[in-house]
């Protein structure tokens, strides 16, 4: 089946790869030339663990081609996704005016039926206003329908979770659109759950913030582990195995982060504020994040007393591990604050540290994680990529000035750190080593 993609950044991009994977033949649609430069050598534009694999494998299929032009995916496919961005504006509320302005051209160039996807997270309603831009701006009479067809793929994990998806979820209000949608999802072997568009479009925002409000329980629990003395994955592990309530995203640490989270409670607070709905509990969620990184500096700077020209070594920059997204990251807050006390900064992150560099020129960019612990008064972990877990404590105290950790995602070997006399402060439960 024919397909086209607009907007070709991570949703967009890993929906056109993985419907070419398929069988589908697709058409992504990108406004940024340089990009879709890169793309046509097979080049990803963003780190992701097996993009570059497919994108050269459906170029060379020939299924998989690309456009700088929307009026080409029009004609291309009968089914369009959109995929463009919805940025937050201030207060949350996201910015439709991508959104707007791909449904106008849709409805310029509309010569024969076209059903058209959102694909994007967008605000409740979305689908009724594309369905109304496309009818005010048409020329002519040809027909479309409007659906909504939520993505739930993780970066990082993103190939993976769009082939082997737990669900699909298609929001439809006619009997064509729905074929039409079990038609690109024929290849694919999971439950299709058909519901209706503002359904679909809340499935999604519901399921995000859901995600984000485990992971803020998980931290609230670190806090009161904390004062406690009570240990968070403990306790978290005694309540995942309640199937109620689950083991997933309950890794309590220094907040979320990323492109979808944050902006995507703060949406859900915003559509609720605007339909009257109270909003606290979803709002509550916002601020109980942004003061979890807090409190998190709080302890660093409690214990190393002054920071003012002290160094400091940070593990993992990018939002979490496998992405090289800075969008939201916790590591870039705390380096702020960490910058703004006097202290300097030796930097690593496997695949991050270009994009860092662009925003933090200043700092000391580490060749490997040995590299930035050396000579450093504490070492922080911000994500947590595997080659840190992996990485010999003792080789770190060498190197370190001063052995002190602050694992931010419970990562590292407590009991390791322990022998070896280091002092490591976790999440959630009590510090390890001499004082
Ligand atoms: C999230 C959702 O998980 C996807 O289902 C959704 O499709 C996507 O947003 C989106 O809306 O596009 P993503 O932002 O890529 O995916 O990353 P997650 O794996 O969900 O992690 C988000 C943040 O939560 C990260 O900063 C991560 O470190 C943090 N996290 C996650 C925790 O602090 N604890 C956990 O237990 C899990």
């Amino acid at each position: 089946m024919k397909v086209s993609v607009i907007g070709s950044g991570h949703v967009g991009l890993v929906t056109g790869v993985c419907f070419a994977e398929k069988g589908h033949e697709i058409l992504c649609v990108d406004h940024d030339t340089e990009k879709l430069a890169k793309l046509k050598k097979g080049e990803s534009p963003f780190y992701e663990p097996g993009m570059n694999e497919l994108l050269q494998k459906h170029l060379a299929s020939k299924r998989l081609q690309f456009s700088n032009r929307t009026e080409d995916a029009v004609e291309y496919g009968q089914a369009i996704f959109i995929c463009v961005g919805t940025p937050s504006t201030a207060r949350g509320k996201a910015d439709m005016t991508f959104v707007e302005k791909v449904a106008q051209t849709i409805a310029e160039n509309l010569k024969e039926y076209r059903l058209v996807i959102e694909k994007s997270t967008v605000p409740i309603k979305t689908g009724e206003r594309i369905k109304r831009t496309i009818a005010r701006y048409a020329k002519g009479d040809a027909q479309f329908d409007v659906a909504s067809n939520p993505e739930f793929l993780r970066e990082g994990s993103a190939i993976e979770d769009t082939l082997k998806p737990d669900r699909v979820v298609v929001g439809v209000d006619s009997a064509k659109a729905e074929s039409l949608l079990r038609e690109v999802y024929a290849g694919f072997n999971c439950p299709i759950v058909v519901t209706s568009v503002g359904s679909a479009e809340l499935i999604k925002h519901a399921s995000n913030s859901f995600l984000a409000l485990k992971i803020t329980f998980a931290n609230w629990l670190a806090r009161l582990c904390e004062a406690s003395g009570a240990d968070v994955e403990q306790v978290v592990h005694g309540m995942g195995l309640d199937h109620r309530i689950g083991k997933h995203f309950l890794n309590a640490g220094i907040g979320y982060g990323g492109s979808c989270f944050p902006k995507d409670v703060d949406a859900l607070a915003h559509i609720a504020e605007e339909l009257r709905v109270d909003a606290s509990m979803i709002r509550g969620i916002s601020d109980m994040n942004k003061g979890q990184l807090q409190a998190f500096y709080d302890k660093i700077e409690k214990e190393l007393w002054v920071l003012t020209d002290k160094t400091i070594a940070i593990w993992g920059l990018a939002f979490k591990p496998n992405t090289d997204d800075l969008r939201e990251a916790p590591a870039l807050r705390l380096i702020e604050m960490l910058k703004k006390a006097g202290a300097k900064i030796r930097a690593h992150d496997p695949v991050a540290m270009p994009n860092t560099r662009k925003l933090h020129p200043d700092l000391y960019f580490a060749k490997d994680a040995i590299d930035a612990a050396h000579g450093a008064d504490a070492l922080v972990v911000c994500t947590e990529w595997p080659q840190y877990r992996e990485t010999d404590l003792a080789k770190v105290k060498a190197v370190l000035r001063v052995p002190i950790i602050f694992d931010g995602r419970n990562c590292l070997d407590r009991k390791r750190a322990a022998e070896l006399n280091m002092r490591l402060f976790g999440i959630g439960k009590s510090a390890v080593g001499p004082a």
